[in-house]
């Protein structure tokens, strides 16, 4: 060898050199132990996790990481680091008839190799720290001042005020005394919140613009993200509840309408039939029909089982905002951005011919100064309240259309508005940052609160 580098011109010794040197790198690439992260996690992800994962442990075996992995499931550990013929995880994805994944195609003889290996080779973890989890907030976020409020929802116990934030929904007590929780999470604006009917659960819809839509399903008594969905490039809005929970509805800035199985994420339907933002969406009383809202001014009825439409509605007179239904029948209002709320029958009527034949409308309410960005129902369905541009809140008699209350000292937009269920007071949010509970029967400011820790900037050199 010493010899032939001697006698050899020495460029070409050096590219001589070269070659070993490439060879060497080939073998070692060959004899690279398996990665974790890079080649067990993705057929983990497509073949396992359906069924192991945190809201659904078949087995009480959770795949989705590796410390859970170690853990184990109902029978203990899964696998002996360094022995695969006496690791169970391989037994149960091997031989004739692998009695995993229990449902769908067998894995690959490659991919059962190379969990075989991973094993072998100790069955380490190379997850880069920073996925480990991959959002993180170092510290909850930080308010220099009050934060537009885009979303409010009640418990339906009363106990509970859950505000929009900035990266975070907060959960107050309902009469501003207090913080109770803050739900930090990684879309950085919030859309809008829904609790399921039995308290256990709030739905979060958001996202960060033109990157990526998220739906979140925490659980109110422990303050735990439960899930988080990722759903379109762009944000989420108007998320409902199935009334029995297990499914959630929202709408899209990507036009369109989805519903998935609270428990795993799957997308159990999608609707394309919308030609602009979707931003409401809703269920019947009985959970049979889905009711939608878009910018494109129509409200559509559709079937959540199959995704089949069934009829718009209403005659397509101006772009709808934000909807309510009726908490006690088939009745839904919008609010409109040129100002008008109508309330209509969610109806289907075969004999609807035209666009011009607005049959389901119940009542067209006065005309608000602006657009209409937030409306709410009364519990018992008597009383609707209005928000929007004009910065007053209006409460109008749903059985006559008479307005009732005008509710003043908004400084700016009204983007978010709520009953308690527990008492008569409506609480409102918007530009301005500040929470403020009104008197539902009699129209009086009871308080008016910042639901955000503000924290002073701190003046340079002191
Ligand atoms: C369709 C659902 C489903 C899928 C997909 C699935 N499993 Fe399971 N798994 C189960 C159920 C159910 C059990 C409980 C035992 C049983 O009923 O057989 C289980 C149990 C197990 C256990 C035993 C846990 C214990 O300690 O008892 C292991 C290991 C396991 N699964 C591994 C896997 C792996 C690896 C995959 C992917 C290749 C996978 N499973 C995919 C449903 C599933």
């Amino acid at each position: 060898m010493q010899r032939l580098l001697i006698q050899l011109p020495k460029t070409a010794a050096l590219r001589l050199l070269a070659v070993v040197a490439t060879v060497l790198v080939a073998r070692a690439e060959d004899a690279k132990p398996v990665s974790y992260y890079h080649d067990i996690v993705p057929v983990f992800k497509r073949s396992c996790t359906g069924c192991h994962h945190p809201g659904k442990l078949k087995g009480d075996f959770d795949l989705t990481t590796h410390a859970a992995l170690k853990k184990g499931g109902k029978h203990g550990v899964e696998f002996k680091a360094g022995d695969p013929a006496g690791s169970r995880l391989i037994e149960e994805i091997s031989g004739e008839e692998p009695s995993m994944p229990k449902e769908g195609d067998p894995l690959s003889k490659e991919e059962i190799a190379l969990i075989t290996r991973w094993v072998k080779e100790g069955a380490s973890d190379d997850t880069p720290s920073d996925q480990l989890n991959p959002f993180k907030l170092t510290a909850p976020p930080v308010y220099p001042a009050p934060s537009v409020i885009s979303a409010l929802a009640y418990s339906p116990d009363g106990n509970i005020l859950a505000v929009s934030g900035y990266h975070e929904v907060l959960l107050h007590k309902p009469d501003g005394s207090g913080l109770i929780a803050r739900l930090v999470g990684e879309s950085t604006r919030i859309e809008s919140l829904a609790f399921s009917q039995d308290g256990k659960l709030l739905a979060v819809s958001g996202g960060a613009p033109a990157l990526f839509g998220e739906i979140q399903i925490w659980d109110v008594t422990s303050h735990a993200l439960l899930h988080s969905y990722k759903v379109s490039a762009d944000s989420l809005y108007g998320v409902a509840f199935s009334p029995d929970a297990k499914r959630v509805s929202f709408g899209g800035a990507d036009k369109s309408v989805r519903i998935l199985a609270v428990d795993d994420g799957k997308e159990l339907m999608k609707f394309d039939n919308h030609s602009d933002w979707v931003f409401g969406t809703l269920f019947t009383v009985d959970g049979k029909r889905l009711l939608t809202g878009s910018r494109d001014r129509s409200m559509k009825l559709i079937n959540p089982e199959n995704g089949q439409f069934i009829d718009d509605i209403n005659k397509l007179l101006e772009n709808v905002l934000c909807i309510a239904r009726n908490p006690k029948e088939d009745v839904v209002i919008y609010g409109g951005e040129q100002g008008t709320a109508r309330i209509y029958k969610i109806a289907e009527n075969q004999g609807r011919t035209a666009a011009n034949n607005d049959v389901n409308l119940v009542r067209e309410l006065e005309r608000m100064p602006g657009a209409i960005h937030a409306v709410a129902y009364s519990l018992d369905g008597a009383q609707v309240a209005l928000g929007g541009i004009g910065g007053e809140v209006r409460v109008y008699k749903t059985a006559d259309g008479a307005r009732t209350m005008t509710l003043k000292g908004h400084e700016g937009a009204v983007f978010a508005l709520a009953y308690n269920p527990a008492k008569p007071q409506i609480a409102t949010g918007g530009y301005e940052g500040k929470i403020r509970l009104f008197d539902s029967a009699k129209g009086d400011l009871e308080k008016a609160f910042i639901p955000f820790p503000i924290k002073e900037t701190q003046v340079a050199g002191k």
